[in-house]
Formats: C-alpha cells, structure tokens, sequence
C-alpha cells in the first residue's frame, strides 16, 4: 500500500451491490481497495477483474469475533458494509469498525438496523470515527432529494417515495431483507398518525414516462417510514412503495403477502431462493428500464397547493447503479480528508442530490428535476 494512501475495505465486496461499488472506487486516485467476503476466491476473482492485485482480496466473516484486530492488522481506514440481509442483523461490524478506530459506512435497508444506529453514537464520537448507516438509494438519495425541493415550500405535508426496478435482479440479500416484511405488519405515517400496513400489499399503480409507463408498486417496510417524519416536522404523510419489472412477478409476490397476512403461510422468506432462481431466469424476458421517483405535497409561499415530483429514471439494466452512488459518494468525500462529524447517525445531510449522481456519470440514468420557478440544484 502507498504511504497516505486510504485503505477501504468493502465487506460483501463481490456481492451485487459491492462489486459495482468496487468498481467505481478501484480507480480513485489515493485510494487503496481491499475486496472481502466470505469466499477468496470470488475476492481474488474480482479484484484481478478489476486490474488489483490478489493482496486486494480478503476472506473475512462478518460474524468473526476478532474483526477489530484484523481491520487494526490490515490498516483499514474507512468499511464499507454490504453483507446483507441487515433485517435482524447486530452491529457487531460497525462496533468492530469502532474498536479498530475504523469509518464505518453501510448500505442497509433494515428499518430497526438503521434508525437505531444512533446507539453507538457516543462510542463512535469517542474513537472520532463516523458510523454511517442507510449509504444508498434509501435514506440517503431520498432525503437529499427532499432537503434539495423544502425551500420551494412554505410546508411540506407528504412525501410519497416509490421505486420500480428493472430486469436485472439484486442479490440474494437483497431478496431475503424484502421478503421478510412480505405479508408482514409495520406501522406507517398517515393523516398526522401512525396506522398499520403489510409488506408488499396495499397495491398503487404509478404512471411513470414512457417508454417505462404504469408499474405496479407495494408497501414497503424502509427507515425511511420513521427518519423522514422526524426529520420534517409538520409532514403528515410518509410512504414508500417498490415494485418489479414483471407484472406477473409483482402479483405472484402480493398473492404470497396475501397468504402471509391471513396466517395460511408463516413467513415468505422460505421463498426469497426459490423467487431470486425465477428472476434471474426471466432477466432476459423482461423490460431493462426502472425508475423512481419522490413526490412531494404542500404549500408554496401563498398558501396554495404545490405538488413537485422528482423522477430518475434508470435504462440499459443501469438502475442498480443508483444505490451505490452514495457509498461512492461519501467513501470518496472520507478519502479526500472530508468524514462527516465523527459519531453514529443514518446517512441524512451528508450528501447533496448532485454529490450521488456524480459518480454515476455517463450511465443510463436521466433525471428528472420538477419544474419550480428558480430550480437550483445545490
Ligand atoms: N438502503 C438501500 O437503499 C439499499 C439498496 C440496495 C441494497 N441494499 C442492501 O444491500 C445489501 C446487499 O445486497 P446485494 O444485493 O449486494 O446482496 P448479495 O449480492 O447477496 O451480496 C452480499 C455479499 O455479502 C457477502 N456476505 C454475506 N454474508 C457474509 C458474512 N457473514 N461475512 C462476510 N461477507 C458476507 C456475500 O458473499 P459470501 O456469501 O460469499 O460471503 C456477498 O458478497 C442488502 O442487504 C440490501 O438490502 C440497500
């Protein structure tokens, strides 16, 4: 390793989401990667793929109990954590990340795992490392995306998230967290109180532009659900909904959710395999197009209604690029001497809408920026 280069390690670094982030940090100028899982030699496939050296690649286990003592060895200044499921998951990572004097930045989805982060805020203050929870699409580009549209509003009542992907699958991590609420209650936002809901049912159809059109989206059990109300105080209304490129495979998912609520079926995450097989296999069957968008409802300064509605839109299979933005992102703002305030907190404030989608530059993605009088982006 060069002198003063900056070490990170990517745990799940040849996971779906991982390998793409490895590629868009093994390159970075001053930055030296290393690729870890569970399995060496899909590590040191990678890293060789990606022109490193077999050094670059680690079997390492999450659950190791002396995880601490190997990043201390290894001089590892900045984890990035993407071995999933986070659903049910401890923080025994981002403790070790800790213990070793280590940033820790994650991309979890798990609703408990990244809201209570804050809990190991005054450890992570006391070893002066940031502990960085929810590094992706949710909280980090949603929230951008909000902080980036609240000065065109006098208040905020709504925000309504939803994202549908395109063929390509995620990882089988990535199929389990989202099975495991299937069917399942949580509790979210509505008409200023809390109310109850089910994973993956409560159908909407959202209208996206051509050529990608209606998508078919369900409940989905996010941080978001309970970062976004109390990070703007005085909104009313917070949901989150997802959905697939298979119409089909939407239904099939929902009619699963139906037998879980009723207690015919105990938990659909026995079928997160079974579903990933079936996915994969259709990946070339299916539309290459998915998008997103955050719209948000309230007043302008006249007191009259105003809706903006942010949309990206993702081409070409390009959409799983957009949750690595972030942790690309910040792991490059960490390297270049700029962490965030040291301590444990979801990954809000942190990142301008700007910021993420810089790295995804010169992919299949269009933004759509709502039409406000001085739209500015920060
Ligand atoms: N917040 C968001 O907006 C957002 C968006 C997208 C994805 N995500 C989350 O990102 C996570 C990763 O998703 P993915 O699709 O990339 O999953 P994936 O393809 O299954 O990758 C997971 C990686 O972690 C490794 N791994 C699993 N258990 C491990 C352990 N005990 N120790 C070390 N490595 C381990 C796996 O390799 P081995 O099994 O060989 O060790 C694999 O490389 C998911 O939890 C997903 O929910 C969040």
């Amino acid at each position: 390793m060069a002198k003063d280069s900056h070490r990170v390690l990517i745990l799940g670094g040849y996971g779906f989401f991982g390998r793409i982030i490895a590629e868009g940090l093994a390159r970075v100028p001053g930055l030296d990667l290393l690729v870890a899982g569970r399995d060496a030699n899909k590590a040191t496939a990678l890293a060789y793929q990606l022109g490193l050296r077999a050094e670059n690649a680690r079997a390492l286990d999450a659950g190791d109990p002396r995880l601490a003592s190997v990043l201390r060895k290894l001089g590892v200044n900045t984890l990035i954590h993407t071995a999933g499921p986070f659903q049910g998951q401890q923080y025994h990572v981002a403790r070790a990340c800790i213990e070793a004097r280590t940033h820790y930045l994650d991309l979890a989805d798990g609703r408990a795992f990244v809201t209570g982060i804050g809990t190991l805020d005054a450890p992570a203050r006391a070893a002066g490392v940031c502990v960085i929870s929810g590094v992706s699409s949710l909280p980090a580009l949603t929230s951008a995306v909000v902080d980036l549209h609240l000065p065109y509003f006098k208040r905020i009542e709504s925000i309504a998230i939803g994202i549908s992907s395109g063929a390509k699958l995620p990882g089988i991590a990535t199929v389990r967290g989202v099975m495991g609420y299937c069917g399942k209650p949580f509790q979210v936002w509505e008409n200023g109180a809390w109310v109850q809901t089910y994973g993956w049912l409560d159908r909407r159809t959202f209208e996206f532009p051509k050529p990608i059109g209606a998508r078919l989206l369900g409940r989905c059990d996010v941080p978001d659900l309970t970062l976004l109300p109390a990070r703007y105080p005085g909104v009313r209304a917070v949901s989150f909904h997802a959905g697939f490129a298979s119409e089909t495979g939407h239904k099939l998912v929902e009619w699963l959710a139906t037998q879980v609520r009723s207690g015919r079926v105990k938990s659909a995450a026995p079928y997160a395999g079974a579903l990933y097989r079936v996915g994969r296999w259709l990946e070339s069957m299916l539309p290459d197009r998915g998008a997103m968008f955050v719209r948000m409802q309230g007043t302008n300064d006249d007191d009259r209604p105003r809706t903006l509605n942010w949309q990206l839109l993702a081409y070409d299979n390009h959409g799983p690029h957009i949750p690595c933005g972030p942790a690309i992102a910040l792991t490059r703002k960490i390297a270049s001497g700029k962490p965030p305030e040291p301590g444990a907190r979801p990954c809000m404030g942190m990142l301008t809408v700007k910021e993420i989608l810089e790295p995804l530059q010169g992919l299949s993605l269009r933004e759509l920026a709502p039409a406000v009088p001085t739209y500015v982006s920060s």
